[in-house]
């Protein structure tokens, strides 16, 4: 959709979040990947470009958090300590336009054509609501006559005004004016002590202004106050994005078990099983992720992993089969096959290279990290240890159980480190005696 440039947005994110019952922020904690407020934030910046957003709870934090992912936000701070409240927290806010449009920072699932509606709307005030059998949590919007005539909180509701299940969705389209004269006047006079947003409506009311009620979807103003709502929240994110890229020709079975961040991308003809999950961004081109794997930040290319792999951070595997119960970390792998348990960690590993199941790259010594470099048709036998630093040249064969301990191994040699087998006549049976005959 186009900007448009008569629309201010307001964010307020400067909250305690102590319903979170939690040390970090509330809008810092994560869906899908990413923090509540980058998802408002990212919204947003589809319809206008100025985007004010209110901190002060931990405001280093969420700036600091949100500067990694934006660079156009204007930060205002609010005075909490003296004017707590969303309506103190618009104290300090100055608009660049006319229509200000204020959402909360814990409403995650908001998208740009959801809040689309607002605008076409021609009001001093737009407010939303929405209808809920449990109410929860959320301002009492009281009708009568048709008309809007306040909004209760939760905590200042009569014994009626609780079993009301029209609800404040939180978010409001004002035009600047109407804001500047209303939010000096708010008071803090209810049970949390608190400046309410919600009480220029019925300041508002009482002047004769038309106050205008959208009725909007909860799946995309759901307010976020809980650990729990922040669960309920990421199941609707996960249904989207899996349905975005089903759309997009990715095979998913059983949907409902798979996990996939908003970062991550799909390319070609794509299968992904039960149970898996994937993570930051990675990237995931004409490959079978198998069942219970995860996948974090890696690009994934014309290969077929698990059941049961765990492919770790800034790892790229192409043309590649990851068999059960094998770890990648920071590994290149291309045209390689690791069909069953093995760590292979800060490695490159080049074409018709075959790794032994038991294999395992030693890549830390306690202190630093190192690398082992495979090259191309190398054969290792099961229960290889390759002690890194340490290269391993074209068509090298390893015999099973062998330990490198360093250096390199040349272009086609055999490499073994084994003790002499031994086996010793009727030992079994000196050692425990014969039983039974
Ligand atoms: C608010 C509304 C309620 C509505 C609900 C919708 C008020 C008084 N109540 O309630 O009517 O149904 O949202 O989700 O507005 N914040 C600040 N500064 C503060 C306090 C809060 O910036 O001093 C921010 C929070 O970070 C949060 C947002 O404002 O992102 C809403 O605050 P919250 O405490 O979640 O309000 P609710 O009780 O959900
Ligand atoms: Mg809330």
């Amino acid at each position: 959709m186009t900007k448009n440039n008569d629309i201010s947005i307001v964010i307020l994110a400067a909250g305690k979040g102590s319903r979170m019952k939690s040390n970090k922020a509330k809008v810092l904690h994560n869906l899908c990947g990413k923090p509540m407020l980058y998802h408002v934030i990212k919204s947003s910046q589809e319809i206008s470009d100025d985007i004010n957003v209110v901190v002060a709870h931990q405001k280093d934090a969420v700036i600091t958090e949100m500067n990694k992912y934006f660079n156009n936000i204007n930060f205002v701070i609010q005075d909490a300590d003296n004017f707590p409240g969303t309506g103190g927290a618009m104290k300090n806010v100055s608009p660049k336009n006319n229509t200000v449009l204020i959402l909360n920072g814990d409403m995650p699932l908001i998208t740009s054509d959801s809040i689309k509606a607002f605008l076409n709307i021609e009001s001093e005030i737009i407010m939303s609501i929405f209808d809920l059998t449990n109410p929860d949590g959320y301002g009492r919007v009281i009708i009568e006559n048709g008309e809007v005539q306040k909004i209760v909180e939760q905590k200042d509701a009569t014994k009626d005004e609780l079993s009301v299940s029209t609800v404040n969705a939180g978010v409001y389209a004002f035009s600047k004016k109407t804001l500047q004269k209303y939010i000096p006047l708010l008071d803090n006079n209810n049970a949390q002590k608190e400046y309410y947003l919600t009480d220029v409506i019925s300041m508002a009311k009482n002047d004769n202004l038309k106050i205008v009620p959208l009725l909007v979807d909860e799946n995309n103003f759901k307010g976020v106050n809980s650990k729990k709502d922040l669960s309920e929240a990421e199941v609707i994110m996960q249904d989207r994005i899996k349905d975005k890229w089903m759309q997009n020709g990715v095979i998913m079975q059983l949907p409902s078990t798979i996990y996939i961040e908003e970062s991550v991308t799909f390319e070609g003809e794509c299968l992904i099983e039960n149970n898996v999950r994937i993570t930051g961004n990675t990237i995931i081109k004409n490959s079978h992720i198998k069942s219970s794997s995860v996948v974090e930040d890696s690009n994934i290319i014309d290969s077929d992993i698990g059941p049961m792999a765990h492919i770790r951070p800034s790892s790229i595997i192409k043309d590649t089969h990851i068999g059960n119960f094998v770890e990648v970390k920071k590994g290149i792998l291309n045209g390689v096959k690791a069909g069953h348990l093995s760590y292979l960690g800060d490695c490159e590993i080049d074409n018709g290279t075959n790794v032994g199941a038991g294999t395992i790259t030693c890549n830390y010594d306690g202190i630093k990290k190192y690398k082992t470099t495979i090259g191309k048709n190398v054969f290792i036998g099961s229960d290889t240890q390759l002690v890194a630093p340490v290269t391993i040249e074209d068509d090298v064969m390893i015999a099973a159980g062998t330990t490198i301990t360093s250096g390199t191994v040349r272009k086609g040699s055999l490499a073994i480190s084994r003790t002499k087998l031994r086996t010793i006549k009727d030992f079994y049976y000196k050692f425990f005696g014969k039983q039974n005959g």
